[in-house]
């Protein structure tokens, strides 16, 4: 399966289709775009990672966060497209009357097509498109959006329904995500039914908040249901203890009291203030919270609140025995041995030994994933958290012996609890 490998390539090969389209100038000094002051979006599709990349005008946003990258030209709907497994999968991007369809990075022959010779029944000048697989929607189908009408295109078939759903926003661009279907409109959401186009009352909500990793914007508000739901990647995770998990994302964290099954949240700032934010990975040893960021070791005394130790920060060199940028680290409770996560290996470092510096005294390679976001190992194992997707292992052992990947669980849902 390969979908929109290199968006870059793909918006590059675009290029030369937009030079005979638009015949304006490209102006590739145009003002660098900024997601988190709000954009509405023309066009998103997931990558061949499962990561979105949104399209706005002559620009695309790859994933959750960074800067804008330049597209080279304008779309008014994308759609990815991998309903047959076997096949490679496709993305199409709609302009105008023409619809552009890729694979890999290659135009496919024949392509550009008149929207209505590719898609027979469906408008040109669109807003927005997304795939619709059974079970999602009841057949193998392309939701096309315009205006207020919504166009279900049986890919089998190739018949058309026109459907209108009062509820329903006019979607300026739609996105299938972990089997969730999204309809976004100005700098704001929603996730429908896209067999009834029904939507619950907790919606809309802003884009920024789930798909964005945004600082604190607005009024400053901190919602614990952002935290627990956002699609975006965590940073770090560690158990305090037995009872209590810590989850940390850009500039926010969450805490988890599993016993009593609360949730709080707040800023990485107000609690760990020397640290600020954007921490690359955090695990607890003996009463202590070690977290690293950077070339940076942060260590706080756990308390309220917590300290940070005397001496702190020290470099991750000196503490760790490693080179900076950790990607991840868990200490399981009672162990006195550190496994620090960096691209594809996993070194372990002797805690207990007090004189600085420390050495990684073994490292082993962790084949499964390319990347481990975060790590954390509680009473019953091991969890190593990629994406949006978390894995449990029962034991440290049963992780370095793992060949298969275990069962695939979601970060917002079966780790933070969110109910939607
Ligand atoms: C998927 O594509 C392959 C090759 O084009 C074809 O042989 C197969 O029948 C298709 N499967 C489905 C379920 O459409
Ligand atoms: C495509 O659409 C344009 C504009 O509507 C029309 O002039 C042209 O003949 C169409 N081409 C084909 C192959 O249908
Ligand atoms: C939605 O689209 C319809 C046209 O299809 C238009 O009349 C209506 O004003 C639009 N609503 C909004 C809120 O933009
Ligand atoms: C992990 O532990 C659980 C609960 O004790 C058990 O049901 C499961 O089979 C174990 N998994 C593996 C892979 O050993």
């Amino acid at each position: 399966m390969n979908l929109l490998t290199t968006t870059l390539c793909l918006c590059l090969a675009l290029v030369a289709c937009h030079h005979e389209l638009v015949s304006e100038p490209m102006d590739i000094a145009k003002e660098e775009l900024d997601r988190c002051k709000g954009l509405e979006m023309d066009a998103v599709v997931v990558d061949e990672d499962g990561v979105p990349v949104f399209f706005k005008g002559d620009r695309l946003f790859k994933g959750f966060h960074g800067k804008s990258e330049l597209s080279n030209g304008p779309v008014d709907a994308a759609l990815s497209m991998n309903f047959n497994e076997s096949d490679n999968a496709c993305t199409f991007f709609f302009l105008d009357h023409m619809v552009f369809r890729y694979i890999q990075e290659k135009l496919v022959a024949g392509y550009p097509k008149n929207i209505s010779e590719a898609f027979a029944g469906i408008p040109d000048h669109l807003d927005a498109a997304m795939q619709c697989p059974k079970p999602v929607c009841e057949k193998n189908t392309v939701i096309f959006f315009k205006g207020d009408k919504i166009y279900y295109y049986d890919v089998e078939t190739t018949a058309v329904e026109v459907k209108e759903f009062p509820a329903m926003p006019n979607c300026t661009s739609a996105l299938l995500f972990n089997g969730q279907s999204y309809c976004f409109f100005g700098t704001q959401f929603v996730e429908f039914d896209p067999k009834t186009g029904a939507i619950d009352g907790r919606w809309p909500k802003e884009a920024r908040d789930y798909f964005m990793r945004c600082p604190v914007y607005g009024e400053g508000s901190v919602h614990l249901d952002r935290e627990r739901c956002s699609h975006v990647r965590l940073d770090a995770i560690t158990a305090e203890d037995a009872n209590t998990i810590y989850v940390f994302r850009g500039h926010h964290y969450v805490s988890m009291d599993k016993f009593e099954g609360t949730y709080g949240s707040g800023t990485i700032e107000s609690v760990f203030k020397e640290v600020h934010s954007e921490l690359d990975a955090a695990f607890a040893f003996q009463g202590q919270f070690y977290m690293m960021k950077g070339n940076h070791v942060f260590a706080y005394i756990s308390g309220e609140p917590p300290a940070l130790v005397e001496g702190y920060p020290k470099t991750v060199k000196e503490v760790l025995g490693l080179d900076g940028d950790i990607d991840a680290a868990f200490v399981c409770p009672g162990d006195k041995v550190a496994h620090i996560f960096q691209g594809q290996t996993v070194y372990e470092v002797n805690m207990m030994s007090s004189t600085l510096p420390r050495e990684a005294v073994f490292d082993a390679p962790m084949p499964l994933f390319k990347k481990v976001d975060a790590a954390m190992c509680g009473g019953s194992g091991v969890d190593l958290v990629v994406g949006s997707h978390f894995y449990h292992f029962n034991s440290t052992k049963m992780m370095f012996l793992a060949r298969s990947l275990p069962e695939q669980l979601r970060v917002s849902r079966v780790l933070l609890g969110c109910d939607h």
